[in-house]
């Protein structure tokens, strides 16, 4: 295993109190050894628009030359409409431009939904999967990572409160290890 690989975090919520971002944090924090997290910020992408990107616009070539960086994406959003959040489809739609230079074209991912709802954003989940296909994002399969009732799973300082779900995420992030160790173009 090379196992220093530099993961980006997009979180598909803009709310301070945001579910999303707390999840992220806290898997930020028990990141496995051979990965580096970092929260990539996509609130301050203007929407897509080709006429403006030849030149790019700043805020587009500084995301993609983030992305550029990495070595594998990790999703952390909430279902909006049973959909993606407009925020972070804008930023896969930014990333993917221009024509023939992707920043996601074989970088491995997963996506996790959480939702204060039972089905844990499973909508969002794979409407996010049917463009990473088309984005060749080698995306991990199992385990499925819907997280339901996820306001209950937090305290008031926005900690994870039980140890059940801190091993479900950490038995989640070591396959995801593995997912970007077979899949990376780093290695
Ligand atoms: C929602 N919410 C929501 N929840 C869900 O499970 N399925 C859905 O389709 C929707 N749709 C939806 C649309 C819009 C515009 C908003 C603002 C919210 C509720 C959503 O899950 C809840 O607000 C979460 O707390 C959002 O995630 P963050 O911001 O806490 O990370």
């Amino acid at each position: 295993m090379s196992g220093n690989f530099k993961v980006a975090v997009l979180v598909g919520s803009l709310r301070k109190d945001s579910v999303n971002r707390k999840l992220a944090l806290a898997m930020t924090e028990m990141a496995p050894p051979g990965l580096r997290f970092q929260l990539v910020d996509i609130g301050q992408l203007p929407f897509y628009n080709e006429d403006n990107d030849d030149p790019a616009l700043s805020e587009w070539q500084d995301f993609r030359d983030t992305m550029k960086k990495v070595d594998a994406v990790l999703f952390v959003t909430p279902e909006y409409n049973r959909s993606v959040p407009a925020v972070l489809k804008n930023a896969l739609d930014v990333g993917s431009r221009p024509m023939g230079e992707s920043v996601w074209d074989g970088k491995p991912g997963a996506v996790v939904t959480a939702s204060p709802g039972g089905i844990g954003g499973f909508g969002a989940n794979h409407h996010l999967r049917q463009s990473l296909v088309f984005l060749n994002v080698p995306t991990l399969q199992q385990p499925e990572m819907y997280i339901g009732n996820a306001y209950s799973l937090f305290d008031e300082q926005g900690k994870l409160n039980n140890d059940g779900t801190r091993q479900y995420l950490k038995g989640f992030l070591a396959k995801f290890t593995d997912w970007i160790e077979a899949n990376s173009q780093a290695a």
